[in-house]
């Protein structure tokens, strides 16, 4: 196999706390058929945050809907989750054509602010809803790129990333400095 890709070896004082960047592109066949049976909705716009309004107060009260509302306008953010007794135990964002931490070309999906309901962490949801939000990005083309990010110490997150398919991280950035213990003064 041809791999076209370079290591480049950096070194990140102890302090300093990072993330892990990670990109690939992908096909429909490279998504996993089981990791697609997961209650699932996706929230692309005004009309879609109305439309399952009693969802997204339960799971983010008034406050939180507005704001998905005011996201969901721009068209370029779309809310996905998954749904069970009627709240959201996982959801996250998609962001089509950008980021604000690094450069990402306008057809590319970045996926961020993934979070699961502690009581059900550790059961694939995460992954599964995930890789059903990669799917309905793959539906009106062949393949697309997609970004995901998480700190260096997010474990489960990289978990989660890894089981996607993305492979080793592709960049970092960084997040500012850890509270220092030593050379106070
Ligand atoms: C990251 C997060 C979304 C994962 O959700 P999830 O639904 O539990 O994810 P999954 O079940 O699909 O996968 C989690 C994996 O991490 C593993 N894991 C859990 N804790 C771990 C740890 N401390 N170290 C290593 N792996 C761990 C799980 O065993 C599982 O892997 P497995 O399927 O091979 O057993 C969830 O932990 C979360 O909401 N965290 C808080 C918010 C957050 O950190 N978001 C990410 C910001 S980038």
């Amino acid at each position: 196999m041809n791999d076209s890709r370079h290591a480049v070896d950096i070194r990140v004082p102890d302090d300093q706390r990072y993330q892990l960047v990670y990109q690939a592109t992908f096909t429909l066949a490279d998504i996993s058929p089981e990791d697609l049976e997961v209650p699932f909705v996706k929230i692309s716009s005004a009309l879609g945050t109305l439309r399952h309004l009693p969802l997204l107060k339960k799971t983010f009260g008034w406050g939180g809907t507005l704001k998905i509302l005011l996201k969901t306008l721009t068209g370029k953010r779309h809310l996905y989750g998954s749904p069970q007794s009627g709240r959201m135990v996982h959801h996250g964002w998609l962001s089509l054509g950008f980021c604000r931490h690094y450069h990402v070309h306008q057809d590319d999906i970045v996926i961020g602010s993934i979070w699961t309901d502690p009581a059900a962490r550790g059961q694939r949801l995460a992954t599964r809803a995930i890789s059903q939000a990669m799917r309905e990005g793959l539906r009106d083309r062949a393949h697309r790129t997609f970004h995901i990010d998480t700190a260096s110490d997010n474990f489960p997150c990289q978990k989660v990333i890894s089981h996607l398919g993305f492979g080793a991280p592709v960049a970092l950035y960084l997040r500012g400095r850890k509270r220092s213990t030593s050379n106070q003064g």
